[in-house]
């Protein structure tokens, strides 16, 4: 996991990203703001109590923490935070849906150019072909701006309430609640209403919809391939202009999008913050990881040490020469227990350390050590103890 972390941090901060670390929990109304329809809030949300009777919850992602972070702190904008760690939501585990699991992300609050829509998209899309993962896809929609949402909700009322029969009984409820959310339903029973749902695109300002223009040819110029994806709607309620999802066609269909964002330009606002739009995604860790396994992007054999230390000395030989190598950035192990020699230098053969550093009675007295090359003829040979370090990197070619 620490692996795609530091690929994460190293692409973020190319693109001026600094780190934010905010809380594992708070108060529980910055999360609610997250859309009082959404599943996130009203069944996934870990809601507690603490000792003072104050309501906290568990964080379920991190969007609402960095703006009510910009909100308290009032940093320069455009204001680029990237953050990683746990997220929790209460869910029926199951394969790539956890209860707890990671993520990274990057929001940039302060600006409206879709410049910066395409820069965040640009950032994840670096962070997937970095680590090797070429089953990614990239889709994209706009949710167009909170002005737009009364006419097409309306339109999307007409629409699912003029065959209400054919709708499945739980989305009829999501439809009371937030008719956008039934676009949302993976259920049989309303794939061809869903489908035939009017579209998001054909309701939104012309400021909107030239925005969205102005992300697609970024996108171009970047040769960042992607799709468009009319009725895609997230399962945040933020959401604003652009929205996307990164879905991976090597997982299964139900949990492959192995990361998403978009524009949130009220969300700052809702929070008590001046009107400053936002704009960012976050990427599940764990999904990521399991594309990865699905890909074949990581070596199956964990990696083997570069030194072995074998040790026939009751001393405190092997700690030490183990110490000194680790010291001068070698991968180094040993084994424990008291092993016989015989069982050391088979654990050794059996690590597939390409040197051994051997240390017994007479290597002590001298004040030398072993070197032996576990491949090839298996040559020994003793060398003084002070040039160990330097002689062992000469076995290894380092
Ligand atoms: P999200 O789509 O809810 O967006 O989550 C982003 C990613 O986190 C998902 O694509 C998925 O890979 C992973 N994820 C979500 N829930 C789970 C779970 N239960 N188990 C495993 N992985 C999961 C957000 O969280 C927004 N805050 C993204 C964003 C940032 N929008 C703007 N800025």
């Amino acid at each position: 996991m620490w692996e795609l972390v530091e690929v994460f941090r190293d692409e973020a901060m190319l693109a001026g990203f600094a780190q934010i670390i905010p809380p594992m929990f708070e108060d529980i109304a910055v999360f609610t703001r997250l859309g009082e329809s959404t599943d996130v809030v009203t069944k996934e949300l870990y809601d507690l109590e603490d000792n003072g009777g104050r309501r906290l919850a568990l964080r379920p992602e991190f969007t609402a923490s960095v703006c009510r972070a910009y909100v308290q702190e009032r940093p320069l904008i455009p204001w680029k935070a990237w953050y990683a760690g746990p997220a929790f939501r209460q869910e029926r585990p199951q394969r790539g849906r956890y209860r707890q699991f990671d993520q990274v992300g990057a929001e940039v609050i302060g600006s409206h150019d879709p410049d910066i829509d395409t820069e965040v998209i640009a950032l994840a899309a670096s962070f997937y072909r970095r680590i090797g993962l070429n089953q990614v896809v990239l889709l994209i929609n706009t949710l167009g701006d909170q002005a737009d949402r009364p006419r097409y909700l309306e339109a999307l009322r007409g629409h699912f309430s003029a065959d209400l029969d054919s709708l499945s009984e739980q989305s009829r409820h999501t439809l009371e609640a937030n008719p956008l959310r039934v676009l949302d339903s993976k259920r049989p029973a309303d794939a061809d209403l869903v489908a035939a749902a009017p579209l998001l695109i054909d309701y939104v300002s012309d400021d909107a919809a030239s925005a969205f223009q102005r992300v697609q040819g970024g996108l171009r110029a970047l040769e960042i391939p992607f799709t468009i994806a009319p009725r895609l709607v997230r399962g945040l309620d933020y959401y604003t202009r652009t929205a996307f999802e990164f879905a991976s066609s090597a997982l299964d269909a139900a949990q492959n999008a192995v990361g998403g964002g978009g524009r949130y330009d009220g969300l700052v606002a809702d929070l008590g913050g001046p009107e400053e739009p936002g704009v960012g995604f976050a990427l599940g860790v764990d999904r990521t990881l399991l594309a990865c396994d699905s890909e074949g992007v990581f070596d199956p054999q964990p990696a083997s040490p570069q030194v072995w230390v074998v040790a026939a000395t009751a001393g405190t030989e092997a700690l030490q020469l183990t110490a000194e190598l680790r010291r001068a950035g070698l991968s180094v192990n040993r084994s424990f227990d008291g092993k016989s020699m015989k069982a050391q230098m088979k654990a050794a053969n059996r690590s597939a350390a390409p040197v051994a550093v051997i240390v017994g009675d007479q290597e002590v007295a001298d004040d030398t050590v072993s070197l032996r090359l576990m491949q090839g003829d298996g040559n020994q040979a003793v060398v003084a103890r002070r040039e160990m370090v330097s002689k062992v990197k000469e076995l290894l070619q380092l």
